[in-house]
């Protein structure tokens, strides 16, 4: 036993002293299974899938009396959803949605082991991050330091309705600068300054621990976009490429957005 519980707190998490718990991410509309160590469980056993703190029953297993019952737990939330494979006892969760994240356990009434449980969060399906040219704010003014025509074009890249993700500019493979959310679904905007000749490539990405969408920034395209407005951004033939990456780390719709590089918790085990 105390084999056991060493094999485990090295394979997942151990949170409480002598309490198997693993900790699995998903996406929504995906299906997952939690899978068990069958070795210790006899034809004979009664066995409990449930659900989350007040412990809904999900499926009750009694394998040599032919029992493999599952249920559809609170509010209906697991009709059509739940598989038990009669051979394994393994669970699958399909089509999962954020309504059944939370604390799956297994319980083996004859065995004096505690049950186990898993941990399962689900992230939602990310949006692509949208890149916009911000052609209010004149950044052609800066020329006034250099020579006539050097110029800087502001750009945003812009989520709408996420939560536990991080928006980040890329120049190439070197993260420029990022912002993060935790718990509230809200929309993130990320400015970006760029010196209008300079071919580097760019890209926005937007990412939670498990998942990440990317928009490549199209300098040509956008600066067509905003030639009218800015003629002087799109005519400069300057031979220097200069970078500019604004010192703001981003604009937040709301205050509870946190200004940390890395700051998603990575909940996989
Ligand atoms: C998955 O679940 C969603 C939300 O409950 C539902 O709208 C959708 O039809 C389901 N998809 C499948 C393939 O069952
Ligand atoms: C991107 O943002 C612009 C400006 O807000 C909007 O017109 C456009 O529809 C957006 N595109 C996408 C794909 O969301
Ligand atoms: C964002 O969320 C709000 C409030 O839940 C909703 O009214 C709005 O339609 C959502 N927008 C998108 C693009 O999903
Ligand atoms: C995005 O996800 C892919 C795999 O899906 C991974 O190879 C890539 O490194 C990720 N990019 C970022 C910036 O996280
Ligand atoms: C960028 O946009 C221009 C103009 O729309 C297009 O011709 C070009 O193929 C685009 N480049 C990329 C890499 O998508």
């Amino acid at each position: 036993m105390m084999f056991h519980t060493l094999v485990f707190c090295c394979l997942c998490c151990c949170h409480l002293v002598g309490v198997f718990s693993e900790s699995v991410s998903v996406m929504e509309g995906d299906s997952v299974t939690l899978n068990i160590d069958d070795t210790q469980i006899r034809e004979d056993d009664f066995i409990l899938w449930t659900f989350g703190a007040k412990k809904y029953l999900l499926a009750e297993i009694i394998r040599d009396s032919g029992i493999f019952s599952t249920f559809n737990g609170p509010d209906e939330r697991f009709r059509d959803r739940l598989k038990l494979d009669k051979q394994t006892l393994s669970l699958t969760i399909t089509n999962i949605t954020t309504q059944h994240a939370g604390d799956y356990r297994l319980q083996i009434q004859r065995v004096k082991l505690p049950s186990k449980t898993f941990s399962v969060s689900v992230y939602a399906r990310l949006p692509v991050p949208n890149i916009t040219r911000d052609c209010s704010s004149s950044s052609s003014s800066s020329s006034s330091s250099s020579s006539s025509s050097s110029s800087y074009c502001l750009f945003v890249c812009s989520v709408v309705n996420v939560s536990h993700v991080t928006l980040s500019w890329y120049k190439g493979n070197s993260l420029l600068s990022s912002i993060s959310v935790s718990d509230l679904s809200i929309s993130l905007s990320l400015p970006l300054e760029v010196e209008y000749q300079d071919k580097n490539s760019y890209s926005c990405v937007l990412n939670n621990p498990i998942s990440n969408q990317t928009t490549h920034l199209n300098l040509t395209q956008l600066c067509h976009t905003c030639s009218e407005v800015h003629v002087s951004c799109c005519d400069t033939v300057e031979a220097v490429m200069r970078l500019v990456v604004t010192a703001l780390m981003g604009v937040a719709a709301a205050a509870a957005a946190v200004l940390l590089l890395n700051d998603v918790r990575s909940t996989r085990g």
